[in-house]
């Protein structure tokens, strides 16, 4: 049997399909010159083991900083203040002290849309992945294996010699590559992919989601996709959420919020799915009071 099988049988054994995170009433304030700005507004999520959730809405919606919150990356009071419960593996995680979340954040693992800011430039490609390894998997002996084996699942040739590049030698794909081996490498529960392929070009971004997916199935892991571009949500995601000004305004099955979309902003978003062969002028608006 090999890793990812094991794996997928060690998830399956913890009770594949059951709950993994569940968010409820997240409140998220930042404070700034004395007022405050609600950012994320009583948002619920819920996130079976092994499934896609896709995070859908417009720049500024709130969807980064809820998948932040999951792991405390925000910063801290008096800057920004979080509410809510979140739920992973049964465990409140916002009731942990900052210390203890961080023994949690390899099972949380994210891929950012910057991967020049989440990649170090002064460390190789190898070196950074091998960090993550020491860091989420204490137990590993053979640290070198491990990334050779992570860069090589990620579609990356020659990885031995891949491992030894520094993040500028390397293409934007692949980079975004080895930024999803990095996240790989901690063997997450949850694998947060925020923006994963905005910045790349179009062809590259077909591999980055084709990637993801095939990665999702093979380790059964679940994944919060987080995206603008319905798009990418299509043929990946079980589920969507759709968020706009802080707020979940509509949510359902994939297809059926594909083909039955209720709210006027869903439609929108939708509506913005480049069609080939098709001649739209201009892009629809929306009217924020909807
Ligand atoms: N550190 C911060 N301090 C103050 N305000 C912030 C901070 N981080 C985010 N915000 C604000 O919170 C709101 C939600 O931001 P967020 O980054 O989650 O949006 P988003 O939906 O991810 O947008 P995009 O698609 O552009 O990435 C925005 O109005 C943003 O300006
Ligand atoms: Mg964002």
């Amino acid at each position: 049997m090999n890793t990812s099988q094991s794996l997928r049988k060690e998830q399956e054994e913890q009770g594949g399909g059951a709950s993994l995170l569940t968010v409820e009433d997240l409140c998220i304030d930042f404070f700034a010159r004395g007022r405050r700005f609600r950012a994320v507004d009583g948002v619920s999520l819920e996130l079976e083991r092994g499934r896609v959730l896709a995070l859908v809405g417009e720049s500024g919606s709130g969807k980064s900083v809820t998948g932040l919150a999951l792991t405390r990356l925000l910063p801290d009071p008096p800057q920004c203040r979080v509410s809510g419960r979140i739920l992973f593996q049964g465990r409140d995680l916002s009731a942990l002290s900052r210390k203890a979340v961080r023994a949690w954040r390899g099972r949380i693992a994210y891929v950012f849309q910057e991967t020049g800011s989440a990649l170090n430039p002064v460390f190789s490609v190898g070196y950074q992945i091998a960090e993550a390894v020491r860091l989420h998997q204490p137990r590993v002996r053979d640290v070198r294996a491990e990334v050779v084996r992570a860069l090589d699942l990620v579609g990356i040739e020659n990885p031995q010699q891949r491992a030894e590049s520094y993040p500028h030698q390397l293409s934007g794909g692949m980079q975004q590559r080895a930024m999803i081996a990095m996240a790989l490498a901690c063997r997450p529960e949850l694998l947060v992919a925020d923006e994963p392929t905005t910045g790349l070009d179009v062809t590259i971004q077909a591999q980055i989601v084709a990637l993801l997916r095939d990665l999702q199935q093979k380790l059964g892991m679940a994944v919060l996709l987080i995206t603008h571009d319905f798009g990418v949500v299509s043929g990946f995601a079980d589920r969507v959420a759709v968020m706009r000004q802080g707020r979940i305004v509509e949510r359902g099955e994939t297809e059926h919020i594909l083909r039955h979309p209720e709210h006027p902003y869903t439609r929108a978003l939708i509506s913005c799915i480049p069609v080939l062969g098709s001649r739209r002028r201009r892009l629809p608006t929306i009217d924020s009071n909807q």
